[in-house]
């Protein structure tokens, strides 16, 4: 049966826990870039604000400290403060990831705040990656192919071997948040790249007995410079995934399995 970890603050990705840098009381210095794509005046510039560290005090936290006290204008997104939503990915002082599992005494004194890259720009912090994301499910068709064209609703549930689901949800632990894709050389590049997430979409729907496409069909896909072959290995991608999904394995997989076909095989 695959181990699930439960990734505990302050743990980010698979670093392991660093030493804290801000005890409590200290001064942190927070850098936001900040610029509004729907106001004509806007300028990109680096905005300054000034907190004093408290005790669990979460990116998350500190942020909403500055929109209540400081600068009610900042913007940013949240939903569920526990690294499920996905909405408040950012760039940390370089490193794309989630806000509200980032602890200020880790990446402080000084934290510097960007908004992901390669999404469409809101405002400041916040980006759009539900239309990205959408997008992207749409063009790999991210659902169970099942045979039927209709659903029998009467039917009773298909079986599927316990160890065979589990290793389906691990792949669906994916929470969408755009970290992998903002840290991505290739989706850089290229707009149409679908990026680790989409990769692993792939190797889901392939394992998944219900779902009726070959690898002929997956091959259509993503078996072009878009896809798989124009992943680049550096592994950014892995390295920063919040959620610790295996995206070296999967990439590796998937590229194998296509490049059979391409082949052929
Ligand atoms: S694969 Fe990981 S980093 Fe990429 S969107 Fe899913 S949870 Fe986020
Ligand atoms: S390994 Fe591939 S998908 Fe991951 S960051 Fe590099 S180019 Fe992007
Ligand atoms: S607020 Fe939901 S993942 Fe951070």
């Amino acid at each position: 049966m695959t181990e699930h970890r439960i990734t505990l603050l302050p743990r980010q990705g698979r670093d392991a826990a660093p030493p804290a840098r801000v005890r409590d009381g200290e001064r942190l210095t927070i850098k936001v870039l900040r610029y509004n794509p729907a106001d004509p005046a806007s300028v990109p510039h680096l905005q300054r604000y000034e907190l004093e560290q408290s005790p669990g005090m979460t990116l998350f936290i500190a942020l909403n400290e500055i929109r209540d006290r400081l600068d009610p204008s900042l913007q940013f997104d949240f939903v569920c403060r526990a690294g499920i939503c996905g909405s408040c990915a950012m760039v940390i002082n370089g490193r794309p990831t989630l806000a509200c599992r980032t602890l200020t005494r880790d990446v402080g004194p000084e934290i510097v705040l960007a908004p992901l890259p390669v999404f469409e720009l809101i405002g400041d912090l916040s980006v759009d990656t539900g239309k990205w994301m959408r997008a992207q499910s749409e063009r790999l068709a991210a659902w169970v192919h099942l045979r039927e064209d209709e659903p029998d609703l009467t039917r009773l549930e298909q079986r599927m071997e316990p160890e065979l689901a589990e290793r389906i949800f691990e792949l669906d632990r994916c929470i969408e948040c755009g970290c992998c894709v903002a840290a991505c050389g290739t989706a850089r590049m290229r707009a149409d790249f679908v990026g680790a997430v989409g990769i692993n979409k792939v190797a889901r729907f392939r394992l998944d007995p219900r779902d009726t496409r070959d690898d002929a069909a997956f091959y259509e896909l993503v078996g072009d410079d878009d896809g798989v072959f124009g992943c680049m290995s550096l592994l950014a991608c892995h390295d920063v995934c919040p959620k610790d999904l295996p995206l070296q394995t999967q990439i590796a997989y998937v590229r194998r399995k296509m490049a059979a076909q391409g082949f052929g095989g």
